[in-house]
């Protein structure tokens, strides 16, 4: 169902790797609200992933770009806006990767060139996004950045390793770089903490099966799944949420709040 939410915005959804990909309900989402945008991943994951397919699906364009590459991000930002014929008015980070994770290497032992990775890829690559942006001036007034995180920032989930800082450090970069932009041009940065959902990044964490249950039962509403996200998502781009900046916002159906729940009581 659509409500034009979006219509006639403009925008950049990075992080669609599958049909799975939280970014890939977010462009059907952006689509069917009548936002025109432009597809991208890193060139490795193009071509293991199904992007095209998507890109047909939304009459989208596709510009490959290396999130951590400030080369690559200068020509989405620059390309992206010839496209699309103007100002970008939404940008989606949805972007995530731990090589520690993907290997299965303990908190205690990290590999830091991997550390490294994870920190480039999951929370830097969110800087340089919005730097990159910031020197061309390619974001419209009153324009919106949004990425995801979870809530091992806040609390240790033994199993996030290094993402754990990751997303500590993504979420700080929201603050920051929300304040200068916002002060640029009005434009609002905030990241969305996410319920566990069963995507490609989520299913490589060890234990993510098990987890995901424990979560849901966790949580007044259950687990949000990637379709709801998107939903919010759609929200935090549309023009009804103007005022709303620098804020870190659970979408996980109440678990951030919940101490216990009488489901995990009566599992003891
Ligand atoms: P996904 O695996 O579908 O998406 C991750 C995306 O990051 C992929 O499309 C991948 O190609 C892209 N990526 C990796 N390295 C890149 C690089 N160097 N340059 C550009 N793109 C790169 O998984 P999902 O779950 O949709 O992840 C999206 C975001 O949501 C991530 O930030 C993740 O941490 C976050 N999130 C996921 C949760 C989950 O349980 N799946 C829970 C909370 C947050």
């Amino acid at each position: 169902m659509s409500n034009n939410l979006l219509k006639g915005k403009r925008g950049i959804i990075t992080g669609a790797l599958d049909e799975n990909s939280i970014a890939w309900k977010v462009a059907l989402k952006a689509h069917e609200q009548g936002a025109t945008f432009v597809l991208t991943n890193a060139p490795l994951a193009m071509r293991l992933g199904t992007i095209k397919q998507l890109a047909e699906q939304t009459k989208s364009e596709i510009i490959p770009a290396d999130a951590t590459n400030v080369e690559e991000l200068t020509n989405l930002f620059t390309k992206s806006q010839e496209v699309l014929g103007g100002k970008i008015d939404f940008v989606l980070h949805s972007i995530g990767m731990s090589p520690n994770i993907r290997k299965n290497i303990p908190y205690t032992e990290l590999n830091y060139d991997f550390y490294m990775k994870s920190l480039d890829i999951s929370a830097l690559s969110l800087h340089k996004m919005l730097a990159v942006a910031y020197k061309l001036d390619a974001l419209a007034k009153e324009g919106s950045v949004v990425t995801l995180t979870y809530i091992g920032a806040q609390r240790v989930f033994p199993f996030y390793t290094d993402m754990s800082d990751a997303k500590a450090t993504l979420e700080s970069i929201v603050r920051n770089f929300g304040y200068h932009y916002g002060k640029k041009n009005k434009v609002r940065v905030n990241s969305v903490s996410q319920s566990p959902t069963k995507t490609s990044a989520g299913n490589g964490i060890k234990g993510f099966a098990e987890f995901f249950d424990l979560a849901n039962m966790q949580s007044a509403l259950g687990n949000a799944s990637a379709d709801s996200c998107a939903d919010y998502c759609i929200t935090l781009f549309s023009d009804y949420t103007k005022m709303v900046t620098m804020q870190n916002l659970f979408h996980d159906g109440g678990y951030s709040t919940t101490g216990v729940s009488m489901e995990m009581m009566d599992k003891l």
